[in-house]
């Protein structure tokens, strides 16, 4: 059976990988495990900007999002998961991809800082439920010590990621 992304958490967290490669074990485990996953990323939070980290899928131009665009910013801005069934109908929506049909942003925050997100597009209409949102949600939980850094990593906005 393959790693959940929980596992290889765990697992990197006990063998003491880098924040690179745990975040590119979760990417790796997200769309292994979900075919309806089609594009899955993980944006890190750069004083105002989110900047791509690891991600699995097609390349895209959108390495750099400002929060408040798009629905990645949105999520970023809102601090809150976002859900969108069918990109087409939303004009927030920044596209990556023309065969994106659906897309889930889930924040990776603590009460004081959004450090980052999970983003998944999906080729299917509305491929998304309330099991994917918890279940990624709960991952974003568990990569919050992974990415934290401190002051919201606002003093190394133009660090290299
Ligand atoms: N669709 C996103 C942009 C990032 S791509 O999906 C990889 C958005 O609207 O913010």
């Amino acid at each position: 059976m393959n790693e959940t992304a929980l596992e290889a958490i765990y697992r990197g967290i006990r063998e003491g990988w880098s924040r690179d490669q745990i975040l590119e074990s979760v990417v790796d485990a997200l769309q292994t495990a979900n075919p309806k996953y089609h594009w899955v990323g993980i944006y890190l939070l750069m004083s105002d900007t989110l900047v791509l980290g690891p991600y699995r899928g097609k390349p895209t131009v959108h390495t750099r999002i400002p929060v408040g665009e798009g629905i990645c910013g949105l999520a970023a801005r809102t601090r809150e998961t976002v859900n969108v069934p069918d990109v087409r109908q939303d004009p927030r929506y920044i596209a990556c991809s023309l065969e994106t049909r659906s897309e889930i942003v889930v924040p990776i925050l603590d009460s004081d800082c959004v450090y980052g997100e999970i983003d998944i597009d999906s080729n299917d209409e509305a491929a998304f439920d309330d099991t994917d949102r918890e279940q990624l949600e709960e991952v974003a939980r568990l990569l919050v010590p992974i990415v934290a850094k401190p002051g919201c990593g606002k003093e190394s906005a133009h660090a290299h990621l």
